[in-house]
């Protein structure tokens, strides 16, 4: 590959790849969201559910975030219970996911029917349609779902939890159902992820927000043998592939085989140690605790730093949040964030020198 068709590629897909890039690139989990005035005069027109099924509606909030920050990817604005929502299972946002009759019983996982992107959940197709030709800066537009066991967390218990226990217990007591719903739900994912990569998605990621209420062997057994089965689908999508494991410092070793081209981690894990258990062959993407936002200018510079450090030269790290943006973080606190990512990092390679130096 050419020099010039190198320099072509946005620097997220390039960091996706292990790629050189022309300075850390950074996008922000939750980005589009409560923090932002213009997401929540929005979001007073019309409930959650309404703006995520309304295309238009979810064109703008994706877009929102773009507008303001140079951030180098976009998040199809949704949730990872919408394709759940699509597949008839009864639930409402509270804001988090509440569902009506969580699922216990064989009967309940069989009388799942598969899903069918076209037919249940049209309006994401059509959203990430919308989102396409109007993102700024050629900026990649990232699709994603829930990770199998993270969903199962929700139809379990029926709403969030700290500890998620009738989730748990589900695993060693109902250990064949919970497979079986595992793998349904993984297969629904495959499908669903793989539908938004063909309406337009550039990168595809799986949320594993709960991994870490599992010890490493039902981690293996439960949620990552189903990520396996999805992940494994969507290889034939060519896109990059990401797995973001919340609180997985323990699960590292778990996922270095797993084949995707990034992990994601959040801020209890250190970036240095991650690399190396996860080898070369992968990306990282992390890790600012979210609640950095909130230190002065100066003390967020130095937070950054030590994130940037500890990810090291090696190519291949795309600068996130380690779990999602609070809604009470400032967004001058985004842009000093973002900006400081570009400007620190563009600085570091010789041949930039001379453009900063002035
Ligand atoms: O900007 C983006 O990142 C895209 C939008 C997005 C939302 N949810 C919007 C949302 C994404 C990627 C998600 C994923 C999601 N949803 C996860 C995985 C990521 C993570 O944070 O761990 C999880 C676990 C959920 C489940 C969920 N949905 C919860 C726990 C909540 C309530 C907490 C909250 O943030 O309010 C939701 C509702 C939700 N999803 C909102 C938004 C903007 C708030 C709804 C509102 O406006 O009232």
């Amino acid at each position: 590959m050419s020099v010039q068709q190198v320099g072509k590629i946005p620097p997220f897909l390039a960091a996706c790849r292990r790629q050189p890039v022309p300075y850390t690139p950074i996008w922000v989990m939750r980005q589009a969201g409560r923090y932002l005035p213009e997401y929540r005069a929005l979001r007073s027109k019309g409930d959650f559910a309404t703006l995520t099924r309304t295309p238009e509606f979810a064109a703008e909030v994706t877009l929102q975030p773009l507008r303001r920050f140079q951030l180098d990817a976009a998040i199809l604005f949704s949730d990872i219970m919408t394709p759940l929502q699509g597949m008839g299972v009864d639930l409402t946002f509270e804001p988090g996911p509440v569902v009506r009759e969580p699922i216990r019983t064989d009967a309940q996982i069989d009388a799942l029917p598969e899903l069918v992107p076209e037919r249940d959940v049209p309006f994401v197709l059509e959203s990430i349609k919308l989102i396409r030709p109007n993102l700024p800066r050629g900026t990649p537009l990232i699709g994603f779902a829930g990770g199998p066991f993270t969903l199962l967390c929700y139809l379990v218990c029926g709403r969030p939890s700290k500890e998620f226990g009738a989730a748990r217990s589900f695993l060693y007591a109902q250990r064949q159902s919970a497979e079986r719903l595992l793998d349904k739900l993984g297969d629904a994912m495959a499908v669903y992820l793989g539908a938004q990569a063909a309406a337009g998605a550039q990168a595809l990621m799986l949320f594993e927000s709960w991994a870490g209420l599992l010890a490493p062997p039902e981690f293996q057994r439960f949620a990552l043998r189903a990520v396996r089965r999805t992940m494994a689908a969507l290889r034939s999508t060519g896109l990059p592939l990401i797995y973001y494991v919340n609180q997985g410092s323990a699960l590292m070793e778990s996922v270095a085989d797993l084949d995707v081209d990034v992990i994601g981690v959040d801020w209890r894990s250190p970036l240095g140690t991650v690399r190396r258990v996860l080898g070369p062959e992968k990306a990282v993407q992390g890790n600012l605790d979210p609640a950095a936002l909130f230190a002065e200018p100066r003390d967020l510079e130095r937070h950054v730093d030590a994130v940037l450090d500890a990810a090291g030269p090696a190519p291949g790290h795309i600068f996130n949040l380690g779990h999602g943006i609070w809604p009470e973080t400032s967004p001058d606190a985004v842009a000093r964030l973002v900006d400081y990512v570009h400007e620190r990092t563009s600085r570091a390679p010789a041949s930039k020198a001379e453009e900063v130096g002035t």
